[in-house]
């Protein structure tokens, strides 16, 4: 089995999973579709008590199996191993609408370079989006392809420090601009009335698994290949960290763009790639901090993407013995199928399904739904099926620690993702 070259090399890499465009787009639409600053209350706390601990039991899983998603659950039980492909297939779909917008934040990256000034609806009616997916499955599929070492932990080390710099770059420049107070009112001023809505709490929720890839066998996978001394639970802490720094940072520096140049915060999707241009338009310095912007979304999104595909490559060559590189092929073959109706849904051909364009339709159902189904799969196969548990091998924890992560991730979390799941199939 492949290895990343040293414990920092599955630090980036998990980062790199983590901070993707829901960080920085989903993020700051959701917040702002939310009530602003009240989100952040139930955000924190799905974070801290449901995420981190299931993103711990993941890489525990991981390391002390050092096997693929589908392997791992057939050595909970061979029976379980359909749900391993499950989950694949749920993290393929995810993916399959996921490069269609990565390749929108390509396109703006390579406009905003050639300084070409193309609106969102000038640009969805042609067939480009459709090429810029094309381009960003094959980069993905290619970069895969290359290995654990040589691929995805050399790509992520240059893409991630530049991720951060460039955030940290554009939050200071916003310090200085007027919008910025009122923007971090809106931004951070609790508004506690919201959390009344039960809308929010699963907005909350959803997000926080989203953003920490938790639930989804990545870090199962990238566990995998961790070394042995790895402390676990400070590289939870570490991942976690980022994680929200990186969100906190964008949307510092989206809302006080929004607010300096009156746009409107609750935007939601469009905000990215209608509002945010408007207001590269009008500043000083703005084609720099436009091309700065999306060479972000686009390095985020690049490494999300990686660690999505990689799940998929992982369990083909685990339970085919195949080469990495056809696995690769396979699947960047696969994605180009599947991805092909969410990305035409957004271009000239305008494809939908019963009115809805499909990469909504997508989101809504796997993306709002898949998700919490993969993650409570996750808990409850490996805290009830697997013997023996993994999370006792975690040398150095304190006992406490333990018995609280044991709970939360054999009940706790596991009940909560069942409320979450038929509420949402209810409509609640
Ligand atoms: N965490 C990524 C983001 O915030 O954009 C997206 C993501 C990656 C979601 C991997 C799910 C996943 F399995």
């Amino acid at each position: 089995m492949e290895r990343w070259s040293s414990n920092l090399g599955f630090i980036l890499a998990a980062v790199g999973s983590a901070v993707g465009i829901g960080n920085i787009w989903r993020f700051s639409s959701v917040v702002g579709q939310n009530g602003g600053g009240a989100y952040l209350v139930p955000y924190f706390l799905a974070v801290l008590c449901f995420a981190v601990p299931l993103m711990i039991l993941e890489m525990a899983v991981g390391r002390h199996l050092r096997s693929s998603v589908v392997s791992s659950f057939a050595l909970a039980g061979e029976k379980l191993k359909i749900f391993g492909w499950l989950i694949c297939l749920i993290v393929l779909l995810i993916l399959s609408y996921y490069l269609v917008i990565m390749g929108w934040t390509l396109a703006y990256l390579t406009f905003s370079l050639l300084g070409r000034d193309i609106a969102f609806s000038a640009f969805t009616s042609s067939m480009q989006p459709v090429a810029y997916f094309l381009i960003s499955a094959l980069a993905t599929g290619i970069i895969v392809s290359l290995g654990v070492r040589e691929g995805i932990e050399r790509i992520v080390s240059y893409l991630i420090p530049l991720a951060f710099v460039i955030l940290v770059v554009l939050v200071i420049f916003c310090l200085s601009l007027p919008g910025f107070r009122p923007g971090m009112d809106f931004f951070l001023r609790p508004d506690f009335s919201a959390l009344a809505r039960p809308g929010v709490w699963s907005a909350a929720f959803g997000q926080a698994f989203f953003s920490l890839s938790v639930g989804m066998g990545i870090l199962i996978t990238y566990g995998a290949y961790m070394p042995e001394n790895t402390d676990i639970g400070k590289s939870a802490l570490i991942i976690t960290i980022s994680d929200i720094a990186a969100a906190l940072l964008a949307g510092t520096a989206i809302f006080s763009l929004v607010f300096t140049f009156g746009l409107q915060p609750t935007a939601g999707a469009e905000l990215a790639f209608t509002t945010l241009p408007k207001a590269f338009e009008l500043m000083p310095y703005g084609s720099f901090f436009s091309i700065a912007f999306f060479a972000l979304l686009f390095s985020a999104a690049l490494t999300s993407a990686i660690s999505m595909m990689e799940v998929n490559v992982a369990s083909i060559i685990g339970e085919t013995g195949m080469t990495r590189r056809k696995a690769s092929l396979i699947l960047t073959i696969i994605l180009i199928i599947t991805g092909l109706a969410p990305a035409l849904s957004y271009s000239q051909v305008d494809l939908r399904f019963q009115g809805l364009q499909i990469l909504d339709l997508m989101d809504e159902t796997v993306g709002t739904m898949g998700l919490p189904i993969a993650a409570f799969l996750v808990a409850i196969i490996f805290k009830w099926f697997m013997k023996p548990d993994v999370q006792k091998g975690m040398t150095g924890t304190a006992e406490v620690w333990l018995c609280t992560l044991n709970f939360l991730t054999k009940y706790a979390i596991p009940a909560v993702l069942l409320i979450i799941t038929i509420s949402t199939l209810i409509g609640l």
